[in-house]
């Protein structure tokens, strides 16, 4: 029977070096929820990156045994692959350019090679399991060459893509001198998905434009099969945080946490340290609040968490220095000795004290440049089992199109987001009840699972549709 093989740069867990050993941190990410069903089932399977570079031969052989029983499959990357592909290509190259940070892109010739070498590492990692009729579906960004690397190589295969971040204007794309092999190794897919019906425009303008295939009513005319191409919103785990978020312990935490934070009213900001994620702006927005409502201090405070990532990449490390000098500057000014305007973390924390912060806040402030979607937001509004709480918005993430309960945003201005968080202060509790039903009935009926089912249905239509025109 075909089976179906999940691709993704990272693996479900992260791989650990601890005093000359190694250890499997499972990831708690709502992909790795939702795809659970598939690649745990039968002869499934799961290839990737587990997240950190092993040269030691017998500890590779040994890794690759444990992972087999949680089935995975890892693609060893060296430290080379790592600052080449990684770091360099995927994240200096195509995620500022995908997120329209032009000025932040990298063009660099080795970058280009590497990318192109791992994404055929990754195509030899999947032959060695794959059968020709299988069903393959790759994910995002690190991996936009390996469709069409495996559709040279399985003809027949059944792939497909999801895109997780945003997908630029032709007008981005075309800035990278790549960009038709790059295009064109997505096109060897079956289907194609992306979060919005921006980005899959935007991917069709593009398609057209620059390999010259075309399209209608979302199938691009390849040489001799049609590719569908459509959004498909990603949603949450919806179950799992509202279950969390009524549960004693985390209620218990809230209790805990409330205690040492006093009355204030609190609003949330979790992101990834990223530029894409206006970090530094919504602190120059909550500093312009406290400058112009003195009527504020001593009752309002931010949690800011801001959970480190790819911190070897130099637009990263220079905006975790403007982050620490902007929240210093915040406290240095307001603090004192019964009140710190912003609490901020720079780790990640365990599920159940995420849900009692989501639980506990009165506004989440989720105010991204760029964002192919946003989870946060959605966790936000799931873990509000008592109906009350706020939600600010950026128009810029993809979650805005289907939020249009939350307080939408523009991040860029300033005194419209400031304007907002006055506004979430003073919401009635009856008005703020009716956004927050009405966003978690869409979140609760499209959740992950529904995600995954109404894609892999799209792929099953899409493959019946190629037979029956292929048999005319
Ligand atoms: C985004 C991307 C993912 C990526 C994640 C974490 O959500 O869409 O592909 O895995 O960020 O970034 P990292 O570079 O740590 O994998």
């Amino acid at each position: 029977m075909a089976k179906t093989i999940i691709v993704s740069n990272r693996l479900p867990i992260s791989l650990r070096h601890r005093n000359g050993r190694f250890e499997f941190k499972p990831s708690a990410g709502g992909l790795a929820t939702g795809l659970g069903s598939i690649y745990k089932s039968g002869e499934n399977i799961w290839i990737g990156w587990p997240g950190n570079t092993v040269e030691d031969p017998e500890q590779r052989a040994e890794i690759i045994l444990e992972l087999h029983e949680l089935k995975m499959a890892p693609v060893f990357l060296t430290k080379k692959d790592v600052e080449e592909f990684y770091e360099g290509f995927s994240n200096e190259t195509l995620w500022p350019a995908f997120h329209y940070f032009t000025q932040y892109m990298v063009y660099n010739p080795e970058h280009w090679e590497a990318y192109k070498r791992v994404n055929q590492m990754f195509c030899e990692a999947i032959l060695k399991k794959a059968d020709p009729e299988d069903t393959i579906w790759v994910h995002d960004y690190q991996l936009l060459l390996l469709p069409k690397l495996l559709r040279d190589a399985l003809p027949n295969a059944t792939i497909a893509f999801f895109q997780h971040i945003p997908f630029p204007s032709y007008e981005i794309i075309r800035m990278i001198p790549w960009r038709k092999e790059l295009l064109e190794g997505i096109c060897g897919s079956d289907l194609i998905g992306f979060h919005t019906y921006d980005d899959m425009r935007h991917f069709l303008s593009a398609v057209g434009r620059i390999t010259g295939l075309s399209s209608e009513s979302g199938y691009i005319q390849a040489e001799n099969r049609i590719i569908n191409v459509d959004s498909f919103p990603m949603g949450i785990d919806y179950g799992k945080f509202e279950k969390q978020a009524k549960s004693r312990k985390t209620q218990n935490i809230v209790k805990n946490f409330r205690n040492q934070v006093g009355d204030s009213k609190l609003i949330l900001t979790i992101d990834r340290l990223d530029y894409s994620k206006g970090i530094p702006q919504r602190i120059h927005v909550f500093h312009e609040l406290l400058k112009k409502h003195k009527d504020l201090h001593g009752k309002i405070s931010m949690i800011m968490i801001v959970v480190p990532s790819r911190d070897k990449v130099q637009s990263y490390k220079e905006l975790k220095e403007e982050i620490d000098l902007l929240v210093g500057r915040v406290n240095a000014e307001y603090s004192t000795l019964n009140w710190v305007p912003i609490h901020y973390f720079y780790r990640g924390f365990p599920f159940e004290e995420l849900s009692a912060f989501y639980s506990m806040s009165d506004i989440a402030l989720v105010t991204p440049l760029r964002d192919g979607m946003n989870l946060v937001c959605k966790e936000f509004v799931a873990s509000k089992t008592d109906r009350s709480g706020v939600l600010i918005l950026s128009e810029m993430a993809g979650a805005s199109k289907e939020l249009q309960d939350a307080v939408l945003v523009n991040p860029n201005d300033k005194q419209g987001v400031i304007d907002a968080i006055y506004q979430a202060l003073t919401m009635k509790p009856q008005e703020q009840k009716a956004r927050i039903v009405s966003m978690q009935y869409n979140l609760k009926k499209y959740d992950i699972f529904q995600w995954v089912k109404v894609f892999t249905d799209r792929l099953a239509h899409v493959k019946k549709k190629q037979a029956e025109l292929v048999s005319k």
